[in-house]
């Protein structure tokens, strides 16, 4: 047989990574459906126009990846996969009631089309699906970390509620409220894939770090994108943020850099929370370059995370992992 040169792959855009993933993710849609399903009919309808959505699943995809990439070679990481977007999609669910939203994933929200009491009821019931499913894997040291890790979403919202209409949140009180919200659940993610795979302590803390710091990568930018996207591209409406007093990154980085005068503007626009400053505080952050500096910030954290992954053996995974920080940051929707 004559010797055909060997072709690396070369996993270097998302397109790659989907297609690295694709048989796995496949297999975790199938199980997210089937688990879904509940003899009252209003839940298979909420869930359904959810999770039917759409949706980036980057959680999930993390998951696998991370798993792969600790060398783990067995059928827990599509289980488990599947419970982290469950977390996620109950997250999702009562965070539009609490910011009133009424897009997401390009479709009206559950909130709008059923009411508030329908849409935390669902959550709940998605978030107490995912405990029967993890559970299911009898795990104590898997269990633990998904019961602190929803434990500390809890904390972030909460955290976030009392910052709202706080024209004095500072840039530390952000990052706090963005690792319990948001980090810790990509961080779960990717720690999860070490912790089926048996890695030793230092590597999993380092998928861990990773995904912590993809975490707080993704959130910076979806805080951006809430001032710089269209709800076409978005699938969600931009502006949400401020219309909510919400203190976010490029707020803070604007009122940071503005004089007196347009500082305290921003700060009664914060205060006041709705969109009627929304040009004011538009001009502001383009004069400031605020959206800019928060870019950076996103992307130092996404830096981060591919550094982080140098604990790891080198393969198509770990180059997938690489790319998705990078996605998190660079991503349109
Ligand atoms: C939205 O998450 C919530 C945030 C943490 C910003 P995603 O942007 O991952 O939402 P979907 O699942 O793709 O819709
Ligand atoms: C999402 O934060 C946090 C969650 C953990 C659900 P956002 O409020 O910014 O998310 P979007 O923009 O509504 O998706
Ligand atoms: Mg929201
Ligand atoms: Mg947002």
């Amino acid at each position: 047989m004559s010797a055909v040169p060997h072709e690396p792959t070369r996993i270097e855009r998302f397109s790659d990574v989907q297609t690295l993933a694709k048989a796995d993710m496949a297999a975790v849609d199938a199980l997210i459906r089937h688990r879904l399903a509940s003899d009252v009919v209003l839940i298979n309808q909420v869930a359904e126009h959810i999770i039917g959505g759409g949706g980036k699943r980057l959680r999930p995809m993390l998951h696998l990846l991370a798993a792969q990439a600790a060398g783990y070679g067995g059928r827990q990481h599509v289980q488990l996969a599947a419970v982290i977007e469950f977390i996620h999609t109950s997250t999702l669910l009562h965070d539009d009631v609490v910011d009133e939203s009424d897009l997401r994933r390009g479709r009206q929200t559950a909130n709008a089309v059923w009411g508030n009491a329908a849409s935390v009821l669902v959550g709940d019931f998605l978030y107490s699906r995912s405990f029967q499913m993890m559970v299911e894997l009898d795990s104590m040291r898997v269990m633990r970390i998904l019961a602190d890790t929803t434990n500390r979403i809890a904390e972030g919202e909460v955290l976030q509620l009392l910052n709202i209409g706080n024209p004095d949140t500072g840039e530390q009180a952000y990052l706090d409220v963005i690792e319990r919200k948001t980090a810790v659940l990509f961080a779960a993610a990717t720690r999860l894939g070490a912790v089926l795979a048996d890695l030793p302590a230092e590597q999993e803390d380092a998928l861990a770090r990773y995904g912590l710091d993809l975490g707080y990568a993704f959130q910076i930018a979806d805080d951006v994108l809430d001032y710089a996207s269209d709800a076409g591209t978005l699938g969600k409406n931009i502006g949400d943020d401020l219309a909510e007093g919400k203190p976010t990154l490029p707020l803070i980085l604007a009122i940071e850099r503005s004089d007196p005068a347009q500082a305290a503007m921003l700060k009664r626009a914060i205060q006041a929370g709705g969109l009627d400053a929304l040009d004011d505080v538009l001009a502001a952050i383009r004069a400031t370059d605020a959206l800019t500096a928060s870019r950076d910030r996103a992307h130092a954290y996404a830096r981060s995370a591919r550094d982080a992954l140098a604990a790891l053996p080198a393969g198509d995974a770990r180059d997938a992992l690489a790319v998705l920080a990078d996605y998190a940051v660079d991503r349109t929707r």
